[in-house]
């Protein structure tokens, strides 16, 4: 059996991409990002990589050598010391690595998201399988566990509803909301990689008749929907208030999540500018949902 070993380099954004060069340069087979503390992610462009604040640049280096000589020549590049650790890891399949990490999930009584290569427990009703490729969305993050919850606690609105999530990223409020029984659900996304992902996702889940993944400037019907969830991040949101109170019937039911909670009031403020008015609000580490009624 191979033996491998991870080398992560913590850095703030500014010095990815040269850690990252310096890592390449040094042999490493592949070079990847994490979230090196829980901070929130840099809204990516299509086809760019999101970078956090912290983030935690990691080399997948052969064998099982000091890699000192490897630090050292990241410390050259950057100019300066930086903090690190290794972790050795035994060979197995990258692309399902996530899935060791990340258990099923539930949310609200019975709503479970659960990862690829795992068994939901036997009593779970309604399951979410996901593969989130490259796409945001696994239900770890507050922002996504936010609206999963919202979506679990509401079932009766969503029987037979139009609902549109915006940000899909993997798909999965459409996957859960077309799972509880909405009756069409728009995926709006402008990575072309999330409505890959989700169409995919979709499928896997067997709802993809009743998800339409496409881009935002590809009109939806003309009914309007009855629910919209955005997880997205404070700006777009509030950029975007005339489109979502386009979309939505009235008493149409906006569901907005990706806030920090010095950014909810600003951001209701422009909701409630454009006729909507605020029922509820839900925290979780630091981020708002802000659950909006159209009057
Ligand atoms: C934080 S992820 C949310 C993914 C998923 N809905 C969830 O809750 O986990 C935000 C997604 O919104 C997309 N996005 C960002 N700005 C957007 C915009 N103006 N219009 C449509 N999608 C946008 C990003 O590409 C990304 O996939």
């Amino acid at each position: 059996m191979n033996d491998w070993q991870q080398l992560c380099i913590h850095v703030p954004a500014e010095a990815v991409e040269v850690v990252s060069e310096a890592l390449e340069n040094a042999g490493a087979l592949s070079v990847t990002y994490q979230d090196g503390a829980d901070q929130p992610l840099f809204e990516p462009a299509p086809g760019e990589t999101p970078l956090w604040r912290e983030t935690r640049v990691i080399g997948l280096f052969p064998g099982t050598d000091d890699l000192r000589a490897v630090i050292h020549a990241v410390e050259q590049a950057l100019g300066r010391p930086v903090s690190w650790e290794t972790r050795p890891l035994a060979e197995r399949d990258w692309t399902l690595a996530w899935t060791e990490h990340v258990h099923p999930m539930r949310f609200g009584d019975d709503l479970w998201v659960v990862p690829e290569g795992r068994q939901p427990p036997a009593e779970a009703g309604t399951v979410v399988h996901l593969t989130p490729g490259l796409a945001f969305g696994t239900g770890t993050h507050p922002t996504t566990a936010l609206c999963l919850e919202w979506l679990a606690r509401h079932r009766e609105r969503l029987r037979g509803a139009r609902v549109v999530d915006y940000g899909c990223g993997s798909g999965i409020l459409a996957i859960a909301a077309a799972l509880l029984g909405a009756e069409r659900v728009w995926a709006i996304d402008i990575d072309p990689q999330a409505l890959t992902a989700t169409a995919a996702n979709a499928e896997a889940n067997h709802v993809g008749d009743r998800i339409h993944p496409q881009p935002p400037s590809t009109p939806l019907s003309d009914e309007g929907a009855h629910i919209l969830l955005a997880n997205i991040l404070a700006n777009p949101l509030m950029e975007l208030a005339p489109r979502i109170a386009a979309l939505l019937t009235p008493k149409g039911d906006a569901i907005l999540s990706g806030l920090l909670a010095s950014q909810a009031e600003e951001v209701g403020e422009i909701y409630r500018a454009h006729g909507f008015a605020i029922v509820d609000r839900e925290i979780q580490e630091g981020w708002v949902r802000l659950d909006l009624r159209r009057e």
